[in-house]
């Protein structure tokens, strides 16, 4: 760190605090919102960004966006290596595509929406019921900023997650406003990144199963994030630029926008498509893949628009009391493509991210050989 004068040590000191007390509420960046502030506090300030943002003329629509594939024929040997062969090219050049015909119905999608505004919009005082910072105290955590204490900066949302560790959660461990449409909703993720896994194993040239069997398909957490109208968004940011820590990540947005992806260092924007779902490699396919599949960095911007709603499924099994070694699949490895990385378990990784914070740097490296 630079040298250290007066005012930084106070300014460390302040924001400590700050924090405790915004994290004391327990009512996160919606209460703040609906106290009616018209400035965002201190905590909350990023510095600005190194990349540009893309702006999209027509001729470069095709080039920068990110790729959407149509699941639709998959029983048709044809059309189905057409389709393991885009999410293949998705998977190495961007680490993001969208996925529409996924078989997750529209009813669906809305209705779990509409199930994690109600969380958030629900009572107060019942919604404080399931705000904690101890994540193994209870299957559904609802916090603002899992990393608000390492974080350098604080993010303009609040989430909670379902950890959905057990197939049937008991009834009284998840909010009644939202309990059957999230069971309903993860039970088809989960069904659906099976399927995922399966494509994934093959455009790898592995056995369709291979994914699924290394149990890359276990251990779903099911994030509902809620980013509220912000008033000075320029100032800050709705998640900042990160990486995720699992093998995919299966996402659902609303119509606000606001997620962008990080492609040859350029800001692109992940534009809403109805019924779509959102797929990105995570940190763990990238290193069990030994870096043919990429994860790549995205965020989410604030906006004067809002509350924006999104639903993240986590395919992650790091939080699963599993020991299990992954390090890259033996089967792609040849002397031209030796390991890149050394092996680790899931609980290690998860552990590492977590006390490093999203602090906009790649936690893979830690890793490489
Ligand atoms: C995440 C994430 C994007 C979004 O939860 O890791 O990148 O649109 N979310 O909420
Ligand atoms: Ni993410």
């Amino acid at each position: 760190m630079a040298a250290t004068n007066k005012n930084d040590v106070s300014t460390i000191y302040d924001r400590k605090s700050e924090l405790k007390a915004f994290d004391d509420t327990k009512e996160g960046v919606k209460g703040l919102v609906d106290a009616g502030i018209t400035e965002i506090p201190r905590i909350f300030y990023h510095p600005p960004d190194e990349y540009s943002i893309h702006n999209t003329s027509d001729s470069e629509e095709e080039q920068f966006s990110v790729p959407v594939i149509d699941l639709k024929g998959l029983s048709d040997p044809t059309k189905r290596k057409g389709i393991v062969a885009a999410v293949a090219e998705a998977s190495e050049s961007w680490g993001f595509f969208q996925i529409v015909n996924h078989g997750i119905s529209v009813d669906v999608l809305e209705e779990i929406k509409d199930g994690v505004r109600g969380f958030f919009q629900q009572d107060t005082a019942v919604k404080k019921q399931f705000y904690t910072r101890d994540n193994f105290s209870s299957p559904f955590v609802y916090n603002s900023n899992f990393d608000l204490y390492s974080a350098p900066a604080t993010h303009w949302r609040d989430s909670f997650t379902w950890y959905m560790i057990t197939p049937t959660p008991k009834t009284e461990d998840l909010p009644e406003v939202c309990r059957e449409i999230l069971v309903e909703y993860s039970n088809q993720v989960r069904k659906l990144g099976k399927l995922l896994f399966e494509l994934l194993s093959e455009a790898l040239g592995l056995k369709q199963s291979h994914l699924n069997d290394i149990d890359c398909n276990e251990g779903l957490l099911v994030t509902g994030h809620y980013y509220p109208a912000c008033p000075q968004p320029e100032l800050t940011v709705g998640i900042s630029k990160h990486a995720d820590r699992t093998f995919i990540t299966v996402l659902l947005q609303d119509n606000v926008g606001g997620l962008q992806v990080l492609h040859h260092n350029m800001w692109i924007d992940v534009n809403p498509v109805p019924g779509a779902l959102v797929v990105n490699i995570g940190d763990f396919l990238q290193l069990i893949s030994n870096d043919r599949f990429k994860s790549v960095e995205h965020r989410v911007l604030a906006n004067h628009r809002g509350p924006r709603i999104s639903v993240a499924g986590f395919f992650s099994t790091g939080l699963l009391p599993l020991g299990k070694l992954y390090g890259p699949i033996k089967e792609i490895l040849s002397e031209d493509n030796p390991p890149k990385y050394r092996e680790t378990t899931l609980r290690d990784y998860h552990a590492y991210y977590r006390e490093k914070g999203l602090d906009g740097r790649s936690a893979l490296t830690h890793y490489k050989l």
